[in-house]
């Protein structure tokens, strides 16, 4: 029977690139979703961006522009950078959609009719010069319990005790640098304490991996407390109805953005919406995250749901952290690893092969090594996987014209294979991702044994044996083509590829299990390439780096002593080649000859002056040691000297025409 699911991966800030740690999740989720379609059910996949908060109000202030530009432009290096990682998202969508203030007034409105919103005064942290009430990290002070100075205002990082910003001595607002004042103010709060029977019956019905459920008993234990779901103005996100100057906590809209998404996406297709979102109709509806956001996911989520009258997740998925090199991501150590920047240096899907050996169904942490990253590609990716075809691939279509055989000589091997299949679909099924890759690399290695034992190199030699070698090949590209089939959550362009080679589309799980017979293949072009350590190891250089606000001016008189001046390294260069900057109207990318001091790529602000065609060959002056920068459309190494206000009044400087490229410039 096939079914309807309905899946949805963490919906990621919209103040901050995507990372490592984002696409680790998305794609457990991706190969999940792949892999359900694979088996012919009927899965959609919808996520979004997560736009409201005080962070985010402050990142858009800090950079002079609107909070609406800031998750509009997040939005968009987003999307691009999960299409990169062949993420199949039905909808990326964003939590500042219309949508989703109607699903969260209507949420909000329901609970509230139903007796479950409280309305009374809590006394906070305010901060009379930003004019605002402080998140408690937003607070620093001195710890209550030990004394450890610069300690956020709700637990100390020294000594683990957590504690409210009311407790911290000598409390500082990290805005302003004052002290915060204690203001009253009107709340809401969520009664999460009236779900509590249903929670403790939902969390124990499967929907939870155990080692999850340990950690919700805690909580239980602890006794649920109300939910404040309120916060005072200025605040981007939803304003409450009835309650001028109060706002909707981000984490309540928050998950309501999966309902919105979906709902975006059933306007544009004609699903229906409350086929999976209330209760009783026959679809599923499951959650991946990681597992810092647990409690929002298990105890506050399906309590929202319950009391507005919608239905709860059949599954929320927990998942580790992703670290590098045994490191936390951290910007300071360089293990920060935006998407973008891996998707500059290697391609997606070895990524994505990776971290599927990686994945359990448990809560775990797991690294990406590279040195392990690069071993495991090339052995397994590139020496067994993709191997088996392209040692394989010669034999049919040089020797028998792209022919495969009319039939299998080991159809018993076949059916093993096929019969594999079916224990690693429940592998899938069940999120062993690792276990999954296990299983499929020992029938790789099975597969090139088998190539081993019958040697059509050998038999090659011998034209009487032409139709032995075609039928040992036939069978090996067979056996490879079922890998793939298993694979192709995993790696679908790599799949894809695989099946322009071989010539019959995978539409389905089971397709590979009977075989190509007689029918004709493609020359064969590499699937895979090795990898190199080296450029693996460009992961965790130089951390790139976000455009810096400007330096401060330098103290004093603005002089710079000769010193500091003669470390500027001024160099004539030659304009190799000018070129338009596609999304850039300002800009050309210049790519620069500087003689024995190698060449240079360098982006100008000089679009508006030169026309790039007459810029070829001209010299020009370039500090040539200025350290490089990471700019959307690529790294800039250099800066070219030229003297005006900018725009159409801008002229390059120049050397005399006897000046040769590298020159230093005194
Ligand atoms: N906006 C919230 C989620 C709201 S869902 C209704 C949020 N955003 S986030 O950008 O901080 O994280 C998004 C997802 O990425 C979360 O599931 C989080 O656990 C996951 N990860 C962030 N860093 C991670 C790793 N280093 N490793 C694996 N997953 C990580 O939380
Ligand atoms: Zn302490």
């Amino acid at each position: 029977m096939p079914r309807s699911i309905l899946v949805t991966s963490a919906l990621p800030y919209a103040n901050g690139p995507t990372h490592l740690g984002h696409v680790t999740e998305t794609v457990q989720t991706d190969i999940w979703v792949r892999f359900q379609r694979l088996r012919g059910h009927e899965c959609h996949y919808v996520c979004a961006d997560d736009t409201h908060g005080t962070p985010i109000m402050l990142q858009a202030r800090a950079e002079g522009i609107t909070p609406e530009a800031l998750i509009e432009r997040v939005g968009v290096e987003r999307r691009r950078s999960f299409a990169g990682f062949r993420i199949g998202f039905d909808n990326y969508y964003t939590t500042h959609s219309p949508e989703n203030r109607h699903y969260t007034e209507l949420v909000f409105k329901a609970l509230d009719a139903a007796g479950h919103i409280d309305r009374r005064p809590v006394v906070q942290a305010y901060d009379e010069q930003a004019g605002m009430f402080l998140p408690d990290r937003y607070v620093k002070g001195h710890c209550p319990r030990c004394d450890a100075p610069d300690q956020y205002g709700d637990s100390c990082e020294a000594c683990g005790a957590t504690y409210s910003p009311s407790d911290l001595k000598n409390p500082v607002s990290v805005l302003s640098g004052t002290a915060p004042i204690q203001r009253e103010s009107e709340h809401l709060f969520f009664k999460l304490g009236h779900f509590e029977d249903m929670l403790r019956a939902w969390t124990r019905s499967g929907t939870l991996h155990p080692a999850v459920t340990n950690k919700l008993d805690e909580w239980f234990e602890a006794g649920l407390r109300d939910w404040d779901v309120s916060r005072d103005a200025p605040y981007f996100g939803f304003e409450i109805p009835g309650a001028p100057g109060k706002f909707f906590y981000v984490w309540l809209d928050a998950p309501i953005g999966y309902m919105a998404s979906f709902d975006d996406l059933c306007r544009r297709t004609g699903l229906d919406f409350d086929a999976y979102w209330r209760p009783g109709g026959n679809t599923e509806l499951h959650h991946f995250i990681g597992k810092d956001i647990l409690y929002f996911h298990s105890l506050f989520w399906p309590a929202t749901l319950e009391g507005a009258g919608f239905r709860k997740p059949d599954g929320v998925h927990v998942h580790g952290f992703l670290t590098i090199n045994g490191q936390k991501m951290s910007k300071s150590r360089g293990t920060f690893v935006t998407a973008e920047r891996y998707l500059e240096l290697l391609p997606a899907e070895y990524f994505r092969y990776f971290i599927a050996g990686k994945l359990g169904p448990g809560v775990d942490d797991f690294d990406l090594n590279l040195e392990e990253f690069t071993t495991r590609i090339n052995a397994e990716i590139v020496g067994k996987l993709v191997n088996l075809a392209s040692r394989c691939a010669p034999f049919i279509t040089r020797g028998h014209d792209g022919l495969l055989a009319s039939a299998l000589p080991d159809p018993a091997l076949h059916a093993d294979f096929a019969r594999a299949g079916e224990s690693i679909a429940s592998l899938f099924e069940a999120r062993e991702y690792a276990a999954a890759i296990r299983e499929i690399m020992a029938l790789a290695d099975r597969a090139n044994q088998y190539v081993d034992a019958h040697k059509p190199w050998v038999l090659a030699r011998d034209p009487a044996r032409a139709s032995e070698v075609q039928a040992v090949a036939t069978q090996a590209l067979n056996l490879f083509r079922m890998l793939m089939a298993w694979l192709k959550p995993v790696m679908p362009d790599m799949a894809t590829r695989a099946e322009a080679f071989l010539g019959a589309p995978i539409r389905h799980w089971d397709d590979a299990g009977t075989p190509l017979l007689g029918t004709r293949i493609q020359p064969y072009d590499p699937l895979a390439s090795r990898l190199d350590l080296a450029l693996v190891n460009k992961l965790v250089e130089t951390p790139p780096s976000t455009p810096q606000p400007p330096p401060p001016p330098p103290e004093g008189t603005g002089e710079v002593d000769i010193e500091t001046f003669q470390k500027v390294d001024l160099r004539v260069a030659r304009i190799a080649s000018a070129e338009l900057v596609e999304g850039a109207d300002k800009l050309l990318k210049l790519s620069l000859d500087l003689g024995e001091g190698g060449s240079r790529q360098v982006f100008a602000g000089i679009r508006a002056a030169y026309d790039p065609a007459t810029l070829v060959d001209r010299l020009v002056v370039v500090v040539a040691n200025l350290k490089p920068r990471k700019m959307r459309f690529g790294v800039s190494e250099g800066m070219v000297l030229a003297a005006g206000p900018g725009g159409e009044d801008i002229f390059l400087l120049a050397p005399d025409a006897g000046a040769r490229p590298g020159m230093r410039v005194k």
